[in-house]
């Protein structure tokens, strides 16, 4: 059948029509169609509409058919920010949590990012293919069709690279696709400790100028953090970064407000993440530049934090995005129903707005909205079919898995029945 595909007699079909990230009010509208069929061809959404209006002239045999009377079906959720590949656990740092140490007190005594950097050092890029693998097919089952994911667990050449060919790897392999981010300056090593400005030179002498070349990543990225890189040194990188041709994200504001959202205000950057100190100033700069705001509420819960100022930058006219952070260290948790828990009970974000931060504005934090995150004739055929007949009971449905199906360029991918 090759990517072509029909749904048809969906209760809801959730479009979140757009082509650019949504601000402010806008974030609101999914622009519904009920009683909806899409029609795919080779894995492009060709038409959609009402059933009984889109379907009349069409030759169903030629197509796969799904019936989703009952259902509702949205656009495959982005997420737009993860570290999902990497070497070891670190079961234990949460338990020393649980007992009251903070993140950043295991980082500075060795553990926290330096533990995994190690494992990943050792890891085989075998191994980390199979275990990147699992964790994409688990997305996948939540309606993830397109995840970000990070280097910045090698923090020396040769792991930076691999990190990033695995990721090349099972883009090329795996339904999901892959867009990835470079994060050499993810921690300092104990070499470095100390010396971070000789640890940015490194990382854009050494390093860089290698993912550059051999174009294995889109974005560059930095943990810009008190006692990590501060915001003049991740000024300097991501300045270069950008001169190298890569678009820019930024760890920021996530422990300590630092001025992280200013920032990527002044750079232009796609997207800053975390956000959980931005100063109004930041969020104001960002609104007017159209930094999306990524927000990642699995990691404050995680660490026990208040959460990212959601309502106050929507009500700012930010565009907000929502991502799950996937990372063995302050989130590890792929879950999609978590994110959608936290940031509409405890983030004051409504359900519409929640759906848009995870669909048209988790492509926009990736620079794809003009391909990916809403059903619009010219797009990806990437879509969701819930169990359910309405998109609320997508957080209704406290903290569990309600997509049914998952497609993935006009191909069903993942199929609850069949599981
Ligand atoms: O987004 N803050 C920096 N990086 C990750 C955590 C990485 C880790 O702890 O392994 C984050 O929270
Ligand atoms: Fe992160």
């Amino acid at each position: 059948m090759n990517g072509n595909l029909i749904i048809k007699n969906a209760s809801q079909l959730v479009t979140c029509s757009g082509f650019k990230p949504k601000c402010g009010k806008d974030m609101s509208d999914l622009h519904i169609i009920n009683d909806g069929a899409v029609v795919i061809e080779e894995g492009i959404i060709k038409a959609l509409g009402k059933t009984g209006d889109t379907l009349p002239d069409i030759d169903e045999s030629r197509y796969f058919v799904i019936d989703a009377e009952g259902k509702a079906v949205l656009p495959g959720f982005v997420d737009s920010h993860t570290h999902f590949v990497f070497g070891g656990y670190r079961a234990q740092e949460f338990s020393w949590r649980l007992r009251g140490d903070s993140y950043m007190q295991i980082m500075e005594r060795g553990g926290g990012i330096i533990n995994t950097v190690l494992s990943t050092r050792k890891a085989t890029k075998n191994e980390l293919i199979e275990s990147g693998r699992k964790r994409l097919n688990s997305m996948l089952s939540f309606g993830v069709t397109t995840v970000e994911g990070k280097s910045g667990y090698g923090l020396d050449l040769d792991t930076e690279l691999k990190q990033l060919e695995v990721m090349k790897d099972l883009d090329n392999s795996h339904p999901v696709d892959i867009v990835k981010t470079f994060l050499g300056a993810h921690a300092v090593t104990k070499e470095y400790k100390g010396r971070e400005d000789a640890y940015i030179d490194y990382v854009i002498d050494e390093v860089m100028h290698k993912v550059a070349e051999r174009k294995l990543a889109e974005f560059c990225d930095i943990f810009c953090e008190k006692g990590v890189f501060s915001v003049e040194q991740s000024r300097r990188l991501l300045r270069q970064a950008k001169e190298m041709g890569f678009k820019l994200k930024i760890h920021a504001d996530e422990i300590v407000q630092l001025g992280g959202a200013e920032l990527a205000a002044e750079l232009d950057a796609d997207s800053a993440d975390h956000l959980l100190y931005a100063s109004d100033k930041g969020i104001r700069d960002m609104a007017k530049k159209g930094v999306v705001a990524t927000l990642l509420p699995g990691t404050a819960f995680s660490l026990r934090e208040s959460y990212a100022r959601g309502r106050y930058m929507i009500d700012n006219n930010c565009a907000v995005a929502l991502a799950t952070d996937l990372n063995p260290g302050s989130c590890f948790s792929e879950s999609i129903p978590l994110i959608f828990a936290l940031a509409t009970l405890y983030m004051n974000m409504t359900t519409e707005e929640a759906i848009t931060a995870l669909t048209i504005n988790g492509a926009a934090a990736l620079d794809r909205a003009d391909i990916i995150g809403s059903i619009d004739i010219g797009k990806y055929g990437d879509v969701v079919v819930l169990e359910f007949p309405s998109y609320e009971y997508i957080p209704y449905h406290i903290g569990v898995n309600t997509v049914e199906k998952v497609i993935k360029k006009g191909e069903l991918v993942f199929n609850k029945e069949k599981e």
